[in-house]
């Protein structure tokens, strides 16, 4: 009886071996607690044996074996059921390796970098930050600037205008709204919230409707600068920009000032640089400004004077890296932007 009840624990405890699926060890598990599994057959046998003795012996061995089937069954359906688990989180596993491998940084624009640049050498030299708005009014782009209704200078920025939404520029003052040609404008709304003295720079996008081609773009950036404050002369103007080629471009570069024409100044001038090759190159315009600019910005001319200049921010760019076409910064060709 004893071999019985061990080969019938063996062999309950290696079909639950071989159960493969949870399904399978729940049949098996109802299979061998049945009265009709084998040790529960050995067990309704019990009865039938006389003496007390033995027949509490075989009565132990018999839990014994249920206990071990009972433990077989639990430590089956345990291990089944981690399985599932297991391949359940394996399946719904996020694969997370992309964020171990090296991440790719990138970098501010090359044109960015050049704004940032000026920025960072005048405000070494003093100045502080000015902005305006990119859509202005007909009256700061360019009636404050010295050019009224009929300047023909005004025919030299081909201005975008733009559809007026808000009343407040439909009834007449303070004008038609546009996309500033350039930043020029700043200098009005800087005078006009600011005492003098006023040492600012003022970078900004600015607009007109060229067709793009290898030297324009009909958007740009430009660097507008002002000073005001008193006794200010064309000295002061020559000696900034001097030292402002020096620290922007290196001290093997020099300026020099031409006299030209800008309705907002008076007088007006050109400043090129010279390049180590002993070379000249066209950066920008400056000048005193114009007395109906200061009156313009709520300046009083007869006892403030000051100066401004204006200059292309790609341009600048394109000199500093010999880049051949304005237009490739503007494609966004990584191959391209990469490179700076
Ligand atoms: N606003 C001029 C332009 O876009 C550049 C310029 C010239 C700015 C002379 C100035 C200046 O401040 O004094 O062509």
């Amino acid at each position: 009886m004893i071999n019985d009840i061990n080969s019938a624990q063996v062999a309950a405890i290696d079909s639950l071996a071989a159960a493969s699926t949870l399904d399978e060890v729940n049949r098996l598990a109802a299979d061998l607690t049945s009265k009709k599994s084998p040790i529960s057959q050995l067990k309704a046998g019990l009865g039938a044996i006389t003496d007390a003795e033995e027949r509490k012996q075989i009565g132990q061995a018999i839990n014994a074996a249920v206990g071990q089937i009972a433990t077989a069954i639990e430590t089956k359906r345990q291990e089944l059921g981690d399985a599932v688990r297991q391949a359940k989180v394996a399946a719904e596993r996020l694969d997370l390796t992309e964020f171990l491998t090296e991440p790719t940084r990138g970098h501010a624009h090359v044109v960015t970098q050049a704004w940032e640049r000026l920025e960072d050498v005048f405000i070494g030299m003093g100045y502080q930050v000015a902005e305006g708005p990119e859509v202005e009014t007909d009256w700061h782009n360019f009636e404050a600037l010295n050019m009224g209704e009929g300047h023909p200078a005004r025919g030299e920025f081909d201005t975008l205008f733009v559809e007026a939404v808000d009343e407040q520029y439909r009834s007449g003052d303070p004008g038609r709204l546009l996309l500033r040609t350039h930043t020029s404008p700043v200098q009005i709304r800087t005078m006009l919230t600011n005492e003098p003295p006023i040492y600012v720079v003022a970078p900004g996008r600015v607009f007109r409707r060229d067709t793009p081609d290898a030297t324009h773009m009909p958007v740009f950036h430009q660097i507008e600068g002002l000073v005001i404050d008193e006794g200010i002369t064309m000295a002061h103007l020559a000696g900034t920009i001097e030292a402002f080629t020096k620290a922007f471009f290196g001290e093997g570069f020099t300026s020099r000032l031409r006299p030209s024409y800008f309705p907002f100044t008076e007088p007006s001038a050109e400043f090129d640089i010279q390049l180590p090759s002993g070379d000249w190159l066209e950066l920008g315009g400056c000048g005193m400004v114009h007395p109906n600019v200061l009156r313009a910005g709520g300046i009083d001319p007869e006892r403030w004077s000051g100066f401004a200049f204006g200059f292309g921010i790609d341009r600048m760019a394109v000199m500093r890296h010999g880049i051949a076409d304005l237009r490739e910064m503007y494609t966004n060709d990584l191959r391209f932007i990469e490179q700076f």
